[in-house]
């Protein structure tokens, strides 16, 4: 899955399944942009890319904002255009649509949904100029089935499924390929925020871990390995699909 000589845009590309997918870029030769939104991480990201030699830009924002996708630009031009973007950032809220209130609801879409959709008005273009391109979308299982006490964020993910494969019918013709990937529970900060406002977390975890066929939490480096799948040539007849990679979850 090379992506030597190719400029990639990731967001929330400093933790969780989004540093890792920055992190097998890296290693497999892109140059890259990365835009999120936590300074402290950004930091980080900026000193691990400088020790490691890797060529990564990173914009300090926010999905939402359009002025965030200018200064991307700004950066990916520098570096000779785009050719995948990543759109990863995103997190989930517990609730049923009776404990979801309409702020919680709507910034969780502003994120999850809205945030590619920006991303992509503001990348596509550039793609479609050079006659090649390939999104990425990180959706979630969640997108796919049915939850308990996770209606907006199921109903985000789906969202993010619909734009993918919507995207992928307008965009084919034009060289640009779009494909979601997605992951079942996922050991990662995020996680470890949703662990820490239960009342046991050493339980909670050993239930969502039952949930998978395979027993026990991803790695974000395997959800980053079918990202790379999708960003890469290797991937090259692939558009409008779904990768999903949840230990067999969905399935059972
Ligand atoms: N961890 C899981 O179990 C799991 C499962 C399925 C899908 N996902 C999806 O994978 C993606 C990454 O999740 P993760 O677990 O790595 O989360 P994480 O919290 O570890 O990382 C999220 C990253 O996104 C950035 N971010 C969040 N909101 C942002 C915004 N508005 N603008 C810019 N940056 C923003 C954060 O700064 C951070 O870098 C999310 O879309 C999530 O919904 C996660």
């Amino acid at each position: 899955m090379s992506l030597k000589h190719k400029v990639c845009v990731t967001t929330g590309g400093t933790s969780g399944i989004g540093l890792a997918t920055v992190r097998l870029f890296a290693v497999e030769g892109a140059r890259q942009v990365v835009l999120a939104k936590d300074k402290p991480e950004c930091d980080a990201l900026v000193q691990e890319a400088g020790t490691r030699g890797w060529q990564v830009a990173v914009v300090v924002g926010d999905v939402t904002d359009p002025g965030a996708w200018d200064r991307v630009l700004e950066e990916a031009d520098l570096l000779g255009g785009v050719d995948v973007l990543v759109n990863n950032a995103g997190y989930g809220i517990q609730g049923t649509v009776l404990e979801t209130g309409p702020a919680d609801w709507e910034a969780l879409f502003a994120t999850n949904v809205t945030g590619a959709f920006l991303g992509c008005r503001a990348i596509v273009p550039r793609m479609i100029a050079q006659g090649s391109g390939a999104v990425v979308n990180v959706a979630s299982v969640a997108g796919q089935i049915g939850m308990p006490r996770r209606a907006a964020y199921c109903a985000s993910k789906a969202a993010v499924l619909g734009l993918t494969r919507a995207m992928a019918v307008d965009h084919a013709s034009e060289g640009v390929r779009v494909n979601a990937v997605a992951p079942g529970t996922t050991d990662s900060p995020y996680f470890s925020k949703i662990a820490a406002d239960v009342a046991d977390p050493v339980e909670y975890r050993r239930y969502l871990e039952g949930r998978q066929l395979l027993n026990r939490l991803a790695d974000a480096s395997e959800i980053a390995a079918a990202v790379g799948f999708l960003a890469s040539d290797a991937s090259s007849f692939a558009t409008g699909s779904v990768v999903t990679v949840d230990g067999g979850m969905s399935v059972a």
